[in-house]
C-alpha cells in the first residue's frame, strides 16, 4: 500500500492513475479503524478501480470539552488492516498542512438545515468541522466515489447535502452499518465498555428494531413511541439524548404520511454516548 502525507505526494499518486483511466474510491476516517471501516473500503472497491483511505483526527470537529486529545490513535494496526483489505493508498494529512494559519483562520463552510438538531445541537460547530475537512479533502483527492457509514446517518446526510448544494463532482455512497452479533453498531467508543455495559448497549438496535416494527405495523403516534422508547433505554440504564423519527431525507420530524423514515438515536452508557438509527421504508 502507498503512503503520502502531503498534498502534492497524494496528487501525484492520483494523477498517475488518472492518467492510466482509473477511478477513485475515497474513504475518510479518523483512524482507530474497525469492521464499519473495512465495509467502507471494500465498498470502494467494488465500485473502483483504486481506493483511497485518509486517516485525520481532525481537530475541527471535536468540541473544547470533547476528546481529540484522547482520541485512540493506532496507526501501526490501522495500516496493517488497509493492508490486509488490499486498499491503495492511505493519506495521512498533517494538521499544519490542512489548516496551515490555525483552526481560527480556515474558511468554512456551514450545511444549512440538516445540522440544526441532533449531533448538529449537541454538538456546536461539529458538522461545520466536518463539512470543512471533507470539503477540503475531496478537492484534494478529486474521487470519483466517496463512501460514508450510515451509522452516522445526520453526518451522511450532511455531506450528501453539500455535495448537492455545492455541485461536487463526486458521488457518496451510503453504507449499511457493521454490527456486532449483539447487534451493537461496531464503534471505536465500543472499546470503552466493560461486559456489562456491552450487554445493555446492545438494547439499543433492539428497541430501534421495535419501534420500527411498530410502524411497519401501523403505528402513527410518533410522540407516544419515542417516549416509550425513551424510557425503555432509560429504564435500562441509559442516559438518552434523543430517540427521534424522523422524515429520512429533510430530518425533520417525521410526519404519519412520510414513507422514509428513520429513527436517530443517540444513548450514553456511562460515559460512553453511542450513535445508532435504522431506516424504514412503508411502501
Ligand atoms: P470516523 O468516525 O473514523 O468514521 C469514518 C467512516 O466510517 C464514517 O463514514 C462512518 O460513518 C463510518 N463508520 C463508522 N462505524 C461504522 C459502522 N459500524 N458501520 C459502517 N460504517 C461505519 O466519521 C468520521 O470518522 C469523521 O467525521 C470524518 C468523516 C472522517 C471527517 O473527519
Amino acid at each position: 500500500m502507498d503512503q503520502a502525507t502531503s498534498v502534492i505526494e497524494l496528487r501525484q499518486y492520483v494523477q498517475h492513475w488518472k492518467d492510466h483511466g482509473h477511478s477513485i474510491a475515497f474513504i475518510p476516517t479518523m483512524g482507530n479503524l474497525h469492521a464499519g471501516h473495512m465495509s467502507l473500503i471494500e465498498k470502494g472497491q467494488a465500485l473502483c478501480d483504486r481506493s483511497i483511505c485518509s486517516i485525520f483526527v481532525n481537530p475541527m470537529q471535536f468540541g473544547p470539552n470533547e476528546d481529540w486529545d484522547h482520541y485512540p490513535r493506532t496507526l501501526e494496526s490501522d495500516i496493517e488492516k488497509l493492508e490486509a483489505v488490499g486498499c491503495d493508498l492511505v493519506y495521512l494529512p498533517a494538521a499544519s498542512e490542512l489548516y496551515p494559519e490555525g483552526l481560527d483562520r480556515i474558511s468554512q463552510v456551514q450545511v444549512t438545515d440538516l445540522t440544526d438538531n441532533y449531533e448538529g445541537k449537541h454538538r456546536p460547530g461539529h458538522f461545520t468541522g466536518v463539512a470543512t475537512v471533507v470539503l477540503k479533502l475531496f478537492n484534494i483527492v478529486k474521487p470519483d466515489v466517496s463512501v460514508f457509514g450510515k451509522k452516522d446517518y445526520q453526518q451522511y446526510r450532511v455531506i450528501s447535502k453539500m455535495v448537492e448544494d455545492f455541485n461536487l463532482d463526486v458521488q457518496i455512497i451510503g453504507q449499511e452499518t457493521t454490527r456486532e452479533p449483539s447487534g451493537l453498531a461496531s464503534s471505536s467508543r465500543n472499546q470503552y465498555l466493560d461486559a456489562t455495559q456491552l450487554e445493555t448497549a446492545a438494547m439499543i438496535y433492539r428497541q430501534l428494531q421495535q419501534t420500527a416494527q411498530q410502524i411497519e405495523q401501523g403505528a402513527r403516534d410518533f410522540d407516544s413511541l419515542e417516549k416509550t422508547a425513551i424510557e425503555n433505554l432509560d429504564g435500562a440504564g441509559f442516559t438518552t439524548d434523543y430517540f427521534a423519527i424522523c422524515n429520512a431525507e429533510t430530518l425533520q420530524p417525521a410526519s404519519a404520511d412520510d414513507r422514509n423514515l428513520v429513527i436517530l438515536v443517540t444513548a450514553a452508557v456511562g460515559q460512553t454516548r453511542l450513535l445508532d438509527n435504522i431506516e424504514i421504508s412503508l411502501w
